[in-house]
């Protein structure tokens, strides 16, 4: 069965139009993995302050290789740049090396997300309409 991984951005207010843009003009690298299966951006509505990119996968196999893949490098080009700027800036809140849970890559921050956390489910049930 294949497993669901969200990446959870922070980001403050006021920044989101950014980050939306930021992937209205992604790469487009991650549509050729292998094992790849869809993601889709989430915007917040009502009380919920950080976007969730929710990305599914064929196996654990597939979303680790991407994670290590060039493709995964020339997807995040940007954001990465805009946290190594932030912090060798020494920007306020850009730079949490090492946050969320470990696993993400380093360097989160910049100007769209100050940080990220990456949650890990396996789908037990699902349904697409008939
Ligand atoms: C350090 C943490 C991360 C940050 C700050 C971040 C932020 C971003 C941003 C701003 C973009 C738009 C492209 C760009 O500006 O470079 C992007 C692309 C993307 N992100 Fe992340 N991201 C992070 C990690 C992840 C992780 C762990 C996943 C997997 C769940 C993920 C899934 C995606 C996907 C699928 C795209 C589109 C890539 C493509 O078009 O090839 N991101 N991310």
């Amino acid at each position: 069965m294949s497993v669901v991984k969200i990446n959870v951005l922070q980001v403050p207010e006021g920044r989101g139009e950014v980050l939306e843009q930021r992937f209205a003009s992604r790469a487009g690298e991650v549509e050729k993995v292998d094992g790849f299966e869809s993601f889709e951006l989430l915007r917040p509505t009502e009380g919920f302050d950080r976007y969730l990119v929710v990305t599914r996968w064929r196996d654990e196999e597939a979303f680790q290789g991407w994670m290590k893949s060039q493709a995964f490098q020339q997807g995040h080009a940007r954001s990465q740049a805009d946290a190594d700027a932030a912090s060798s800036g020494g920007h306020p809140g850009g730079g949490h090396p090492g946050g969320g849970q470990g696993d993400a890559p380093q360097g989160h921050g910049g100007p769209a997300a100050v940080g990220s956390e990456l949650w890990h489910f396996d789908i037990v049930t699902s349904a697409t309409k008939a």
